[in-house]
Parts: structure tokens; sequence; C-alpha cells
């Protein structure tokens, strides 16, 4: 196991206002609608995935012995409590454009997690943490790492609340990974879950964007189609597919994609300041 530099992260509370975002199907990333409503389709199921997640540490947290992997367990979780918190509030006012509601637009990976944390053992709940831990981080490492990419989302609290988020989401990449791995996940575990986990997952949360889309009237605008299948496959789709592969590779290992020099650059960009003192989620 690759042991981890620190052995903590902090938990940071933003508490943003979302009204700033406006109404425009391309309001979060102008000019291209397709990419803005997909970010705003992944928030919609991230509170549900981030709860599914935290009862899954929960219920593996009293079987973990190392102190250090306890604490971090601890600190996943109440960084997950505070994403699911501020992406509740920014979905909110997001659905209500669109005059829909936040989890019915995500009803089927809300349903696919609902079934695994009604049917799974705790050691394969965890397991499928990990898998889902490794789709947040390499999708935050390639937003983080692609300047121009984040340079083209508009100034305003969303933008801040995505990067907040995809900043923790690489400090907290490798927590379930080693839970997983300590309470007796075997590297075949690991990758047979990844392996069935993918699709059902992928095609379920593609569901919230198409809805998304749908509800601002974008699914027949051409010119939205090709702006945003252009950037997705050139600067999402590709990248994080060929990070996504290196889950199977034997040996495989979180940290072995070191994001702290991201981390540390988006830190300053957005100003967080970390005191060491952590909230209380
Ligand atoms: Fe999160
Ligand atoms: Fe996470």
């Amino acid at each position: 196991m690759i042991r981890r530099t620190s052995t903590s992260f902090p938990v940071r509370k933003i508490g943003n206002d979302y009204r700033d975002v406006g109404a425009a199907p391309d309001a979060l990333i102008p000019g291209n609608p397709m990419i803005s409503q997909m970010m705003c389709g992944i928030s919609m199921f991230f509170p549900p995935g981030e709860r599914f997640m935290i009862a899954a540490a929960k219920a593996v947290e009293d079987q973990i012995e190392e102190p250090a992997l306890r604490a971090e367990i601890d600190a996943f979780v109440r960084q997950e409590a505070q994403h699911a918190s501020e992406h509740s509030r920014a979905n909110k006012y997001l659905a209500r454009l669109v005059g829909l509601d936040s989890e019915q637009i995500c009803r089927e990976i809300v349903g696919l997690w609902e079934f695994i944390e009604k049917h799974a053992s705790p050691k394969l709940r965890a397991g499928v943490t990990a898998a889902t831990e490794h789709f947040t981080a390499i999708n935050s490492e390639v937003v983080l790492s692609d300047l121009e990419l984040a340079d083209s989302f508009a100034e305003g609290k969303a933008k801040q609340m995505l990067m907040w988020h995809a900043i923790e989401e690489c400090e907290h990449r490798a927590v379930m990974f080693d839970a997983h791995k300590d309470i007796g996940g075997s590297e075949l575990d690991r990758i047979a879950i990844m392996a069935v986990y993918t699709i059902p997952a992928v095609t379920a949360g593609t569901l919230p964007v198409i809805r998304l889309f749908a509800a601002h009237g974008q699914l027949t605008n051409r010119a939205a189609w090709t702006t945003g299948l252009s950037v997705f496959g050139r600067r999402l789709a590709w990248p994080i597919f060929t990070k996504y592969l290196q889950y199977y590779r034997p040996g495989f290992h979180p940290n072995h994609s070191p994001t702290r020099h991201l981390e540390q650059y988006w830190r300053r960009r957005l100003n967080i300041v970390d005191t060491g003192a952590r909230t209380t989620a």
C-alpha cells in the first residue's frame, strides 16, 4: 500500500447562494449548453451519491484498525456531507429553472445506489464506493488540469463550488480504496466491481444530463450538439477514459496520480485558506 504523505485533509464549508447562475441553458459555460447541462446533471446526482458513499464508509469504519485511515474516513465522510449539502441547494435552484424536481431528474442512478445499498454487503459497498471515487477523482483531475476548459466556465459561485468540490475529490481519492483493501477486498474484487458497475452507473448517470438538456429545449439544437460533442470528445471523454482504464492495472493505487500541484494551484486561485480547523458537518 502506498502511504499518503499527509494523514488527513481539512473539511471546508462554502455556503454559497446560486442565484447568480442564470437561467440560460449555457449559463455555466457560455456558448456550450451541452457541457453546461452536463455539469448541472452531474450536480443533480452528487447528493444521493454522496449519501450512498457516506453510509458505505460508516458501515466499514469500525472494521478499520489503523488510526490514520480511520481519521481519513472521518474526514472523507465530512467532506462528502459538505458536498451533498452545497449541491442540494444549487440543485433545487437549477431544477426549479426548468420546472423539474432534482430527485426525479436522477431517479435511475438513485435507484441503482438504493439497490446496492439494500442487497450488497458492507465490503461490496466499500468496493463500489472506491470505484465511484475513481470516477469522481479522474473527472476532477481532468477539469482541474485543463485550464482552457476551466477558464471557459462563467466566473461565479457555481464555478467556485465545482472547483472546490474537484479539489476535495482529489484530496480524498484514496480513502475508500484503502478502506476496501483494509477490510479484505482483493485486487480481483476491486477490478470485478469496476467492470460490473461501470455500464449501469454510466448509463444511469447520463439520463439526468439528457433530461436537463431536453428540459432546456436543446435536444434539436444542432450547433449545441456540435460544440458540446467536440469539447466532450477531445477534452473530457478521451482523457477520462484513459485514466479510467488505469483502475484495471494490477497494483494500481489512486495516489499513483499525484494531484497535489493541481490542488495547490486551485486553492490559490479560489483563495481557499486552510486554517487546519475542521467544520462540524
Ligand atoms: Fe463529493
Ligand atoms: Fe468523493
